[in-house]
């Protein structure tokens, strides 16, 4: 999609109309944060609940100031990690409508590391209100086409800006609580972040979870802590005629009369191919069984999995 496709996305969302387009992340459904008839279309076309607020996506650093209250800690964790796949919580301006934030008094903020998506905004000068371009409840979408199976007929126009380069959405950091508050984990990690600022908590400390749901997949999904209970819940399934797939990495299953997808050993492409490969997956199986990857080395790859699986281990 070149030059001129932005410019009819621009043109759109000018127009009080929504367009999807990629993120680093996942891809967004935009529009105009200003025009709250605008947002409303977001909320129809996704069938989402209007208690749930929207992100507002930024060209650059200075245009924040338009919706939040930008603190000097917000102002550095955005020259730290903007752009990139970090959100911030703030305290909103009041001109911002209230339909965007759900009623709510703080505003989640975003500038994302994708240079067409950064185009899209300067061009339609304004921000841009985006949530994740899926249906509510189904997996975010991180190709043009995903957003077309969830989207056709609902939305004008989609920029096709291929897959995703990180595949899972960004990390949501709310700085408007008494301690900076993780409340949903992405591949800007709590470790990176206190290189910038002290006393940052996640949401649910114990588990690491997020603790609102996002995502039901259209198939039961569980976790496998092990091969061997992967292998045994898969023929139980099969015996009751549930057509049954098992993910993992590479050598986790060795039978071969097992269906088995593998998953890449590198953490990042792993993320990065996670929806898509479910997505396929939903569309083949009844029930997909999951290697449960360790905490070390999965993180962030493994809070979504236990979103998708529930928390359901075998
Ligand atoms: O990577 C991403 O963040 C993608 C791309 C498109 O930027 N966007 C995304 O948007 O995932 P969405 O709406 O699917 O998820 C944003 C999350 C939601 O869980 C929402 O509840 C939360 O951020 N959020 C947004 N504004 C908030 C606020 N003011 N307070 C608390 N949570 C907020
Ligand atoms: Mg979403």
């Amino acid at each position: 999609m070149g030059l001129e496709g932005i410019d009819e996305a621009a043109r759109l969302i000018q127009n009080g109309d929504i367009v999807a387009f990629a993120t680093e992340t996942v891809y967004g459904l935009g529009a105009d944060a200003f025009n709250p008839q605008a947002i409303k279309k977001i909320f129809i076309a996704k069938g989402r609940p209007l208690h749930n607020p929207l992100t507002v996506h930024l060209s650059k650093i200075v245009e924040v100031d338009k919706v939040a209250i930008v603190t000097e800690e917000a102002t550095t964790l955005l020259k730290a990690f903007s752009p990139g796949p970090l959100t911030l919580v703030l305290k909103k301006r009041k001109g911002l409508p209230s339909i965007v934030t759900a009623g709510l008094d703080t505003v989640g903020i975003r500038i994302p590391n994708n240079d067409i998506a950064r185009q899209l905004i300067e061009k339609a000068n304004t921000p841009v209100a985006a949530p994740s371009a899926n249906i509510s409840m189904r997996l975010s979408p991180t190709t043009a086409k995903h957003v077309y199976d969830d989207m056709k007929g609902r939305i004008p126009l989609i920029i096709d800006g291929g897959d995703c380069k990180i595949g899972i959405e960004s990390t949501v950091l709310d700085l408007t609580r008494k301690y900076p508050t993780i409340l949903r984990p992405g591949t800007i990690t709590l470790e990176m972040l206190l290189e910038y600022l002290p006393d940052i908590r996640y949401n649910n400390q114990n588990t690491k979870i997020s603790t609102t749901k996002h995502y039901i997949p259209n198939v039961d999904c569980v976790l496998a802590r092990t091969a061997e209970s992967a292998i045994i819940e898969y023929q139980k399934a099969v015996s009751q005629g549930k057509s049954t797939v098992i993910i993992g990495r590479k050598g986790f299953i060795k039978d071969k009369s097992v269906n088995f997808v593998t998953i890449s050993d590198s953490i990042v492409t792993a993320t990065k191919d996670l929806y898509k490969l479910l997505r396929e997956l939903e569309e083949r199986f009844d029930y997909i069984i999951i290697e449960l990857l360790p905490q070390e080395v999965a993180y962030p790859l493994r809070n979504r999995l236990y979103e998708i699986t529930q928390g359901v281990i075998i």
